[in-house]
């Protein structure tokens, strides 16, 4: 069995959590292959909200195990939490949640240098979640990260200690900020010694065995296509791969096992932190998508960006990850717009383009607007793709045609139930 992908198009908040809960049904494992708690998957389930951020959107389905790949920064307070938030709730996750020995951790000082290193970029800053995930992906990169395996090992506070110290010496170069490194550590040690109790395995083993035995293996993204380390609109980017490539790096599977590769876009889009948007709207239009989409972030509570959606954008990303099957969500959040845009083309210092320029963090973008008539009506309780209204079919049909993808699922709502399955060979 080859293992199937499911990750954000956009700058994140595409609504991944939903739509992994849904399709974790039909699947025997789900897996996290990178990011770490700056992520906030938002689930709802028989009306109740549940925000993931380490532990992959598997974890409400009994029959399926989640994995947290190596690919993924761990913080053990996090993670606790999450843990505990599972336990209030009667989620059955023992023996269910596995975390990937090669997984790296955030340790308090990383938290610590993310928030230091934000505040010295001043008006440059990149709107990080300061919850230590580039600092930690630089210990990895540089060769001198712990990792979840190193927990069980005698020496750990000892490699702790060292590491810590490091980063002392490092925040030296800083101004200082306001942290009380020693409660934070307190509690860090503790939330290991319930990490420890979690099952550990060799991932890149673990998912290959499962392979062989024809399971069925979802990966789940975190961040978005567009926050890419190697690809997004750097240096306003998050620190991992966030592409279909990063499920090989971030799992232990070779490219040969990817199968299909779903990917989300909302029916607009949105950003939080700082950078580049083409399509971003600065005005009353903005403000109501953001009133009507509720977007607030899920890890941090700001204010998402907002704009139309992105056609160029949306190209690109969908190259990059060797997109299969396209979901829009939110479409229910443009109901009340008389008149919805579609960005088919930028014009850059007056040349029409469908590319990202390299500079996009430099140039003066003017995206070029397609405008479609709205529907003006709800679309609650509309279950089969024939029902929705002719402006919306014809909105979905139109991205279709630019982005020569089929559009398999529009999600209508937040809950679960809310779901447009489309059975395209039906439609033909
Ligand atoms: P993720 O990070 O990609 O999992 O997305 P988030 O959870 O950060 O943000 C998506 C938000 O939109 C959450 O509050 C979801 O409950 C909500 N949501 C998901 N799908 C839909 C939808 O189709 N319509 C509406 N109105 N809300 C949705
Ligand atoms: P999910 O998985 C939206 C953004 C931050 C910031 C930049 C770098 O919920 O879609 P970092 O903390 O990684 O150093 O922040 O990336 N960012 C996200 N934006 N959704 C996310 O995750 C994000 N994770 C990071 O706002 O601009
Ligand atoms: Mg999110």
């Amino acid at each position: 069995m080859n293992v199937d992908v499911i990750l954000g198009l956009q700058w994140g908040d595409e609504g991944k959590g939903k739509i992994v809960d849904h399709l974790a049904k039909d699947y025997d494992i789900v897996a996290r292959f990178q990011g770490g708690p700056n992520a906030g998957h938002t689930l709802k389930i028989h009306g109740k909200k549940y925000v993931l951020h380490t532990i992959p959107s598997g974890i409400f389905r009994d029959q399926l195990l989640n994995l947290i790949g190596n690919g993924v920064v761990i913080d053990p307070i996090t993670l606790e939490r999450e843990i505990s938030k599972l336990d209030e709730s009667d989620i059955n996750y023992k023996g269910r949640l596995l975390v990937a020995h090669k997984a790296h951790l955030i340790l308090p000082t990383h938290r610590y240098l993310d928030a230091a290193s934000e505040n010295a970029k001043g008006k440059a800053k990149i709107g990080s979640t300061l919850k230590g995930i580039g600092p930690t992906y630089m210990d990895k990169t540089g060769r001198n990260g712990l990792r979840a395996g190193d927990v069980l090992s005698h020496n750990f506070e000892k490699k702790y200690k060292a590491l810590k110290e490091k980063h002392l010496k490092l925040l030296e170069q800083y101004p200082s900020i306001d942290f009380d490194l020693q409660a934070e550590e307190n509690k860090w040690m503790e939330s290991i010694e319930r990490f420890r109790k979690l099952p550990q395995v060799n991932g890149e083993y673990f998912i290959n065995q499962a392979i062989d035995e024809g399971k069925k293996i979802l990966a789940e993204g975190a961040q978005g296509s567009m926050l890419d380390i190697d690809y997004g609109t750097y240096p306003f980017v998050t620190s991992s791969n966030t592409i279909t490539a990063g499920v090989c790096t971030g799992l232990g599977v070779s490219t040969r096992k990817i199968g299909e590769v779903i990917g989300i876009s909302k029916a607009y889009c949105t950003r939080v932190g700082s950078g580049p948007f083409p399509t971003e709207l600065n005005d009353d239009m903005g403000e109501l998508l953001r009133k009507e989409g509720a977007e607030f972030g899920a890890t941090t509570g700001r204010p998402r960006r907002c704009g139309w959606i992105d056609l160029p954008q949306l190209k690109y990303t969908i190259m990059l990850n060797g997109v299969s099957q396209l979901v829009i969500t939110k479409i229910d959040v443009l109901n009340i717009f008389s008149e919805i845009m579609m960005a088919t083309h930028y014009n850059i210092d007056g040349e029409k383009t469908s590319h990202l320029p390299y500079d996009i963090c430099d140039v003066e973008i003017q995206p070029i607007l397609q405008k479609f008539d709205g529907w003006e009506s709800s679309l609650e309780n509309i279950t089969e793709y024939g029902d929705l209204p002719g402006p919306a079919k014809t909105f979905l049909e139109t991205l279709e045609r630019y982005l020569e993808v089929p559009v398999t699922m529009v999600s209508t709502g937040p809950g679960r139930q809310e779901l447009i399955l489309r059975n395209i060979s039906a439609e033909v």
